[in-house]
């Protein structure tokens, strides 16, 4: 058996793939550099691979799952979203998709709630106004930013992240509304929630946060026309993926203030290229994907990775599947 793994990952989840790999005699692959795998190190590293363990800075579409060949039952990948892989390619060979649901939740809800805070009170535009040397005096005008308390929160993408987003701004004294493909009567009703259509959310709220998976439904949902909806004083809030909005159409309600400020942990494409014009606004925060970055969330999503990866390998259902029953597929190719 050969196992290949796209980077170092946290020490747990390591020493984890490293047992499993001793236990099975497997062969274990690493690529060693702190930057994305080049594509064609990774069309050759994939080559007669049981196992890949990936991040979401792989595309891993049918070019790759062909090189890799026929012997691969299994990409782990380390993160909850995975629209970087092309899942009914994967399904259709029999490859068992895994990925790290539920345990980047809190993190990731913390990191929603710091952008919107830090964007909603100017917290970058103050410290470079410090940094500056331009502080002289308490002013009553100086860098006003939104009210939490008593404030509008819209929530797109109502799952397990936008749950754990609702429940620490109702103790802001947010009043929450979301918009999700499935109504989610009971989670709603113990955070007070209501369900909005999406454009009735967009003209209401104070704060809207993106908290969907990146589909071909949601790629590019928010574009000119939401957030033409939105209000002049609302702060846009992206801890789901960068292609859910249409960036251009950001930079210029940011620029022409049709809208307050935006948070955002992801772009498109990532990293942001360094002359994206979002990069020239003062009100546009941004920050490098990093919501799940805690240590112990870190550590929790490696180790998941490497227990969905140890269980593809002995042929054993994946604790964390996004095609369950995949491997039916191989067993009729064989
Ligand atoms: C991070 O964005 C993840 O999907 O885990």
């Amino acid at each position: 058996m050969r196992i290949f793994v796209t980077r170092v990952i946290p020490e747990d989840g390591l020493q984890r793939v490293r047992e499993e790999a001793g236990d099975l005699g497997a062969e274990l692959f690493i690529w060693r550099e702190d930057r994305p795998i080049p594509r064609a190190d990774l069309l050759t590293g994939v080559r007669d691979m049981d196992g890949l363990l990936c991040l979401l800075t792989e595309r891993i579409d049918a070019e790759v799952l062909d090189a890799a060949g026929p012997r691969l039952k299994v990409i782990s990948q380390m993160a909850v979203g995975f629209d970087n892989i092309d899942v009914a390619a994967a399904t259709a060979r029999g490859i068992l998709v895994g990925n790290t649901p539920g345990v980047l939740t809190e993190a990731t809800a913390d990191m929603t709630l710091a952008l919107m805070l830090a964007a909603g009170r100017r917290l970058p535009e103050g410290d470079r106004f410090v940094r500056a040397g331009q502080w002289q005096t308490w002013s009553p005008n100086l860098l006003l930013g939104l009210e939490m308390s008593g404030a509008t929160l819209g929530i797109v993408g109502f799952g397990r992240i936008g749950q754990a987003v609702a429940r620490r701004a109702a103790g802001f004294g947010m009043r929450i509304l979301y918009h999700s493909r499935h109504e989610a009567p009971e989670a709603a009703a113990q955070i007070s929630a209501k369900y909005a259509p999406l454009d009735t959310l967009l003209a209401a709220a104070d704060v809207v946060s993106l908290n969907c998976a990146l589909t071909p439904e949601t790629r590019g949902l928010i574009g000119a026309h939401e957030l033409g909806l939105m209000k002049t004083s609302a702060i846009l809030v992206n801890t789901a993926r960068g292609a859910v909005v249409d960036e251009g159409a950001l930079f210029a309600a940011l620029r022409d203030r049709k809208i307050a400020a935006a948070g955002l942990d992801v772009t498109d494409p990532e990293p942001i290229r360094p002359d994206n014009p979002l990069l020239s606004l003062d009100n546009c925060l941004i920050v490098p994907h990093i919501a799940s970055a805690t240590v112990a969330t870190r550590a929790k999503m490696a180790t998941m990775a490497a227990d969905n990866l140890a269980a593809g390998l002995r042929g054993q259902p994946l604790p964390n599947c996004v095609n369950p029953g995949a491997d039916v597929n191989r067993a009729g190719q064989q």
